[in-house]
């Protein structure tokens, strides 16, 4: 074939780099990474994001709903001068009609990153196995099933959040977060994060709830590198000293019963009230990747954390959501910059001349 790919970015395989877990990165590669959000944070603030996405498209597949995700990573696309396309279920054959394999051949022709967003970490990876262009996991959500799902993404918004809300010079490798309650998708990203990093991290969770067995093989490896501690504990009395409460939904993707019973084991203990963040420390802050269970959705009762905190001063939830725009602009000019081919003006003249001349012939 004369032309491998009619995506900007013609990689070679060999050249192929996707983001999938954070665990693929070292902990200068992580620092990397804040960095690169702070610039492009910086350059939104003066409307200035650069056109560093100019001539590129986003393949954007969600096989579950978000509001986050979805929104940022257009918004970036946008920003950057290129152009995002969402694929819901209801709008493409994956899953259906047409298998993982086929659906990424015929994507990476056409799109120059793609981010998926699917029940199965397996499916990413055979995704990506298949795609000649970078793939960014938006969430697999399996942490239930072959305990592979993770939130890279998420996870690049909230180590960017807390570093910009420590106080007294401290640096992210010195702070502590506590994450209580269940430990799901975004809880195996910070496990990663945070022991490359060498940050403290506990997570407070009912017994079974905690972090699957290879996630915490994983953290305890990067610590002895790291200098950082996971400590896994049932006792709330562990978050006195967080720099950083984080609560994530128990009650996601449940039927009524299962909800039920989740509801009578992580209440009262792990739900974060005004009460734990003052016993926490002075200058705790209480996080969650949103969306929170908090007395005003679609499950009527206060869960994971009370209104009253969600709205108090110590809520970081809506810095940490705007941090997604962050991520999502790293992430397009990281994935998508280093290969795109600027065109050379003579060729742009010439395949103007070409098409204007072979129109008039048409018409
Ligand atoms: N935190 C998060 O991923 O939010 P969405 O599900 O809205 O994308």
């Amino acid at each position: 074939m004369k032309y491998p790919s009619s995506s900007v970015t013609n990689l070679e395989k060999k050249d192929l780099r996707h983001f999938m877990n954070i665990n693929q990165f070292s902990k200068k590669e992580l620092l990397d990474w804040i960095e690169l959000m702070e610039i492009l944070k910086e350059a939104r603030s003066k409307n200035a994001v650069p056109h560093l996405f100019k001539g590129q498209s986003l393949g954007m597949i969600f096989q579950q709903s978000s509001t986050r995700t979805r929104v940022s990573f257009e918004t970036a696309a946008t920003l950057l001068g290129g152009h995002a396309l969402f694929l819901s279920p209801r709008d493409i054959h994956l899953g259906s009609k047409e298998t993982v394999e086929d659906t990424s051949r015929v994507l990476s022709r056409m799109c120059d990153v793609i981010m998926i967003r699917t029940d199965l970490y397996e499916k990413i990876d055979k995704f990506a196995e298949y795609s000649t262009v970078p793939i960014i996991n938006a969430m697999s959500t399996d942490v239930y099933g072959d305990d592979t799902g993770n939130h890279p993404t998420q996870c690049l918004a909230d180590l960017l959040t807390m570093k910009e809300h420590l106080t007294n010079g401290e640096k992210i490798e010195d702070a502590t977060l506590v994450v209580l309650g269940d430990a799901s998708t975004p809880t195996v990203s910070l496990a990663y994060a945070c022991s490359k990093l060498g940050m403290t991290l506990k997570v407070v969770s009912p017994e079974g709830y905690n972090l699957p067995d290879h996630v915490i093989k994983a953290a305890e490896e990067n610590n002895k590198v790291s200098g950082g501690k996971l400590i896994m504990t049932d006792d709330v009395e562990e978050v006195i000293g967080a720099d950083f409460i984080m609560s994530e939904e128990w009650c996601w993707g449940r039927d009524e019963e299962e909800v039920n019973k989740r509801d009578s084991i992580f209440k009262p203990n792990y739900v974060v009230t005004k009460e734990l963040l003052e016993k926490a420390g002075p200058n705790t802050y209480f996080m969650h990747v949103l969306p929170a269970n908090a007395g005003n959705g679609y499950w009527t009762d206060e869960k994971e954390v009370t209104r009253e905190v969600m709205e108090g001063p110590r809520c970081i939830v809506f810095d940490e959501a705007e941090n997604r725009l962050s991520a999502m602009l790293a992430l397009l000019v990281y994935y998508g910059r280093p290969h795109y081919t600027e065109p050379k003006k003579e060729d742009l003249i010439k395949y103007e001349k070409e098409t204007l001349n072979k129109l008039k012939e048409i018409f």
